[in-house]
């Protein structure tokens, strides 16, 4: 069994099946047809169905080429039913892992994605989950559900562990040029799982269980979100000593060894740094173990946007003015630069606030034309085009996300007041432009 998937991959006769077309599973979607496979894509929301067998693309750093291109080949399906993943001999799952009310996992995505799957998996097929999850999700999750239908791990079905390390709207890298780690639940399970990533990405790294595979991935995330938080809190150090932290990374920069850059901006965001860490907390726990930084990181980050919002409030009483009725224009509200992706991003607890306190909020984000609806947010809000004349009329721009789009240039020019989260104005000191 194991030697005809594999060959079947080697081939390319193998049908893929990627389940979960968001952010992670669309590219990777593609990756499979562009590398020569025939690929179904599975998702429950009809709506991205509809859109993906009409060619267009629902996320804007996708160029909608990309996606007609793939339908052209002929190799390409979207569909919702789930039914025909007996179909595909590989079954790849990038399906959500978000956190409940109390910062717990919440693996409902995965779970009814693989109970979707099982009662329709056959003899033969590679099952991978990217998702990013606790060490342990593999083996005491997925793989139970594929054995109660009766089938054996590494002899009948292969299962292994791949996250997916998407960084979205990073010219840089693509998705084959990103080293993919595996960890698979038997040997066997390994290797077809190796051959499998081999077809698609220039670099697969073996390692020797599904276990080691989740905690790497759980380890970046974490080792962001921890370093992070640590340059976000030496810049309300600094701040107050009047030392630019900009500068001082950029000049810590310069030492070759030892000493990776991170960045301070108005609070984490995103669908994996803010998130991601927790998985581990909470699992850890399970082992009787709290984890101290992943708590502190988390206090910190969360912290920020309040931080951000008594520097906007001193830089607007320093003008004489009180935050109550002043016009705020938040500009950039995506979670990080020239995305459409506005997931956990700190912008809507900026605007929260601010609403609060009684500031009229208004936002501007090219790739965001509506605010989008959000669990904890409302705001019945359009992006605002950006004039000299929409900027002249406003107290204070609020830098949330410094999207390349934007003409830094002209918005200093006229401006009364920008509160800079982002070292955009860093290299200069402008009267108007406060660093937050
Ligand atoms: N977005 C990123 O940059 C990124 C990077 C690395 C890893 N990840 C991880 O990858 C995973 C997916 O993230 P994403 O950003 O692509 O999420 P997403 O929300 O953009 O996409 C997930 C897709 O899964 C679909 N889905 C949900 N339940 C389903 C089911 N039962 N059957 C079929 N489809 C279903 C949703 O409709 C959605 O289209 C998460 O675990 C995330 O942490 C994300």
């Amino acid at each position: 069994m194991k030697d005809k998937i594999i060959q079947q991959i080697q081939d390319k006769t193998a049908v893929i099946g990627v389940v979960g077309l968001g952010y992670v599973g669309l590219p990777l979607m593609l990756r499979f047809v562009e590398a020569g496979f025939h690929v179904f894509g599975f998702d429950i929301d009809k709506n991205k169905i509809y859109q993906l067998n009409q060619g267009k693309s629902y996320i804007k750093h996708i160029n909608q080429e990309s996606i007609f291109q793939a339908l052209k080949t002929g190799k390409f399906e979207a569909t919702w039913d789930l039914t025909r993943a007996r179909e595909a001999d590989v079954l790849v799952m990038c399906v959500p892992t978000p956190l409940g009310n109390h910062h717990e996992p919440d693996l409902s995505f995965v779970i009814n994605t693989i109970n979707s799957l099982a009662p329709n998996l056959r003899t033969g097929q590679l099952v991978s989950l990217e998702s990013t999850t606790y060490p342990g999700t593999t083996e005491e999750e997925i793989r139970p559900r594929i054995e109660k239908q009766g089938f054996n791990i590494g002899e009948d079905i292969f299962l292994v562990y791949s996250a997916e390390r998407e960084d979205p709207g990073n010219k840089n890298f693509s998705t084959q040029t990103i080293p993919k780690v595996v960890g698979g639940s038997t040997k066997s399970c390994l290797e077809v799982g190796v051959s499998l990533y081999e077809t698609i990405i220039n670099k697969v790294f073996p390692v020797s269980s599904t276990k080691v595979a989740e905690m790497t991935k759980l380890l970046e995330n974490i080792y962001r979100a921890v370093n992070i938080s640590l340059v976000n809190e030496l810049k309300i150090i600094t701040d107050r000593m009047g030392i630019d932290i900009w500068e001082a990374i950029e000049a810590a920069a310069t030492k070759p060894f030892g000493f990776t850059a991170f960045y301070p901006g108005p609070g984490l965001g995103g669908h994996c740094i803010p998130i991601d860490p927790f998985y581990l907390a909470w699992k850890a726990k399970e082992y009787g173990i709290y984890s101290h930084f992943i708590e502190l990181a988390g206090e910190i980050n969360v912290k920020m946007p309040d931080w951000v919002i008594g520097k906007l409030v001193e830089a607007l009483n320093n003008q004489g003015k009180a935050l109550k009725n002043s016009k705020i224009l938040v500009l950039g509200i995506a979670y990080k630069k020239n995305i459409d992706d506005t997931r956990e991003s700190p912008a809507a607890e900026l605007m929260e606030i601010l609403h609060q306190k009684g500031a009229i909020v208004s936002y501007s984000d090219p790739f965001v034309p509506v605010f989008p609806k959000k669990r904890d947010y409302y705001f019945d809000l359009k992006s605002v085009e950006i004039t000299t004349d929409s900027l002249s009329q406003m107290d204070c721009v609020l830098l949330v996300t410094d999207h390349d789009h934007f003409d830094y240039d002209s918005i200093q020019k006229n401006s009364l007041l920008i509160v800079d989260t982002r070292g955009r104005y860093r290299h200069k000191n402008f009267a108007n432009v406060v660093k937050a």
